[in-house]
């Protein structure tokens, strides 16, 4: 599966590497924190602990269709068909939810997980369109990159955060 083809390989390399040991990184470097969302006062680690519980929830719910493609075990999969399930839970839980910072509840009504009630998912959806044009279309036909295969990831613009920065002014003076 070219992991790429769904703009979140970088978020999931960041996975394993950390599946490898190594603990999620918990403080911003020096210069770059940023305000919890306006909206909430719950703590990163609040928000990891409600992601990790909804994605224990719907891994119950998946027992023994762990590796079949998300569309024959979810309802409403209209971008990452052909993702093994287990994988899409994972994508959620450790690659869209650190990317912008948020539990699951930014995007789904918790248990209503096929819904596209919420507006936010659709953006998200479009996100992941954008996400791989980029990678596919604007960076292949850049020439002189070093890189061996260069992508973007949610996390490239996010990067914690559900606006991404304009300047590198600290957030009250953006
Ligand atoms: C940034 C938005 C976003 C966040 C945060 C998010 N999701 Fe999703 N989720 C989506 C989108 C978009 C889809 C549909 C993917 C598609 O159409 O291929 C989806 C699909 C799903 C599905 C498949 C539902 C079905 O039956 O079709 C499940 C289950 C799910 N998400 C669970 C979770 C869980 C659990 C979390 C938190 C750990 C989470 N999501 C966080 C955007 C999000
Ligand atoms: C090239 C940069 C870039 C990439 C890559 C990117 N985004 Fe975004 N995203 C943005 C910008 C810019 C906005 C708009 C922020 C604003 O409202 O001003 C945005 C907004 C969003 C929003 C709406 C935020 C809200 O709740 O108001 C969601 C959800 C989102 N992105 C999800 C994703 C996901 C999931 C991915 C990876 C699949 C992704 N984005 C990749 C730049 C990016």
């Amino acid at each position: 599966m070219n992991r790429i083809t769904f703009g979140i390989g970088c978020a999931l390399a960041a996975v394993s590497i950390r599946a490898a040991g190594q603990p999620a990184p918990k403080a911003a470097p020096p210069g770059t924190a940023v305000a919890p969302p306006a909206a909430s006062t719950a703590s990163p680690d609040d928000v990891a602990a409600e992601r990790a519980k909804y994605a224990a929830e719907v891994r119950r719910q998946i027992a023994g269709k762990e590796q079949q493609p998300a569309e024959t075990v979810f309802k409403n999969i209209q971008v990452m068909k052909g993702v093994p399930a287990e994988l899409l839970v994972r994508v959620m839980e450790m690659g869209f939810g650190p990317a912008l910072g948020v539990s699951c509840t930014h995007c789904h009504v918790p248990g209503k997980w096929e819904s596209d009630e919420d507006p936010t998912k659709k953006i998200a959806r479009e996100m992941m369109a954008m996400t791989r044009a980029i990678t596919e279309q604007y960076l292949k036909k850049i020439e002189g990159l070093k890189g061996p295969n260069p992508a973007v990831s949610c996390t490239t613009c996010h990067r914690g955060q559900v606006k991404p920065a304009m300047s590198l002014a600290p957030p009250q003076a953006r």
